[in-house]
């Protein structure tokens, strides 16, 4: 009975586009529905009903999570009541006691030892990264080691500190061959002027995941600073920050982690937080503050990366968001993208024409595949699939000219098919 009204109304209002806060909260939860039906997370019917928690338009194939990660119903539902909460009842300040049941609920996603005193919230990833590199404390000179295949969220403030403070940026072009050749071509730029390693875990060009563990390893054996830039990584591999090494780790929470637009998450290892200064501050930064007297003590927890007013909605959504994955199971949906992103590998190397681009080695691959046609503009290509209701990413940086598909938990087999008779189409054509 309740998948049938759940299948009715999947084919109904969600499908047309949004919902009316009414229409949301009258909508079936997941856990009710599995729990109705039994259904088993290995059968294509499981994934059709996980698609219709979300209000993605039926008609287009949404494959670029990579980009911006669509939201399931319980984290607009939870938004949308939390934003009409705070306007029938404003009240400044945030409430301290679910401020920290997030950053508890945040802290397993980035490791199994990580700790919520760990973790401060921010709007994006850039802002995370921007904390670190303002936060250290830089001399001319001084050399930072960087991949040729970041993001701006890297690289704008990496350029700004080599105008403004006289920084050297050594940059490696990442290997795609063998994961371990990306230590060898860090390890061949360090020199005693080194003091900060930042990469992406996965690159958001080829979806390439670099062996962080490695890295970690050879970056505390020369005292060099590890961060990481993980917003295409986290949701998508499993994270162990402490068994990295890692020193500085910043996600957005709008990709993979499917949660509110502009929230974030920066992990600063507890033992560096003297090292690293707050930049920003102001109201919850301190533990203790006082004009008169001339005092100031710095939050004890990662909260000193933390200042003034929040939209806590945005919170609450991505904790929804987390739950929302939790019940599923992150091992769970990894699986599934995993099936559908190397299916889509192997089939694409069939295709005469086409240029793979992402990993050869199958454990550096990721949920996200970066291909091309090759010999040609690949824009047109793109516009075609975009034409045909296929939504890719093209990855001009670089100039690579070609197209990456990215595989969630709301994409399945029959788009797969899609798309990939598509290419076929396009590469004979
Ligand atoms: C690898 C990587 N880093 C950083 C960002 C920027 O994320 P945000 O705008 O959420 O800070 C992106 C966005 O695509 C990305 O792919």
């Amino acid at each position: 009975m309740l998948r049938r009204e759940f299948v009715r109304m999947v084919s109904g209002a969600a499908a047309a586009g949004a919902l009316s806060t009414r229409a949301l909260h009258a909508w079936p939860r997941l856990e009710d529905i599995l729990r109705a039906d039994g259904v088993r997370p290995d059968s294509a019917h499981f994934w059709r009903l996980v698609r219709g928690q979300f209000l993605l338009d039926r008609d287009v194939a949404y494959l670029n999570t990579g980009g911006l990660g669509a939201s399931p119903l319980p984290a607009i539902r939870k938004l949308k009541e939390m934003i009409d909460a705070e306007e029938c009842h404003p009240s400044a300040g945030h409430d301290k006691a679910d401020w920290w049941r997030f950053k508890e609920k945040f802290a397993p996603w980035l490791g199994p030892e990580v700790s919520p005193r760990e973790l401060a919230l921010t709007g994006t990833a850039t802002e995370g990264i921007n904390i670190v590199l303002n936060g250290l404390p830089w001399a001319a000179g001084d050399e930072v080691i960087t991949s040729t295949h970041e993001h701006p969220a890297v690289n704008v403030p990496l350029l700004l500190k080599r105008q403004r403070q006289r920084i050297v940026i050594r940059t490696f072009e990442p290997d795609v061959e063998r994961g371990s050749g990306n230590t060898e071509r860090i390890a061949a730029l360090i020199t005693p002027r080194t003091r900060l390693i930042i990469i992406s875990h996965v690159t958001c060009t080829l979806g390439q995941q670099f062996p962080i563990a490695e890295i970690g390893d050879l970056a505390r054996s020369r005292d060099i600073l590890f961060a990481l830039d993980g917003v295409q990584a986290i949701g998508q591999v499993p994270l162990d920050l402490k068994k990295a090494g890692v020193d500085f780790y910043a996600v957005s929470g709008h990709k993979w982690m499917h949660g509110t637009k502009r929230t974030g998450i920066l992990y600063v290892r507890e033992d560096r937080f003297d090292h690293l200064q707050p930049t920003v501050v102001g109201a919850h930064s301190s533990a203790q503050c006082d004009m008169a007297a001339g005092t100031l003590t710095l939050h004890p927890t990662a909260q000193r990366y933390e200042f003034a007013t929040q939209n806590e909605a945005l919170f609450y959504g991505l904790a929804a968001a987390v739950d929302f994955i939790d019940t599923i199971g992150r091992d769970v949906i990894n699986a599934h993208n995993r099936r559908l992103s190397e299916a889509f590998y192997e089939a694409l190397g069939s295709i005469d024409g086409v240029e793979i681009l992402s990993p050869r080695e199958s454990e550096w691959r990721t949920h996200m595949i970066t291909f091309r046609l090759g010999g040609r503009d690949n824009e047109p290509v793109y516009d075609e699939l975009r034409q045909r209701k296929l939504r890719v990413r093209k990855v001009n940086e670089h100039a690579l000219d070609a197209i990456r598909v990215s595989f969630a938990l709301y994409n399945h087999e029959v788009e797969l098919d899609r798309l990939l008779t598509e290419i076929h189409d396009l590469a004979r054509s």
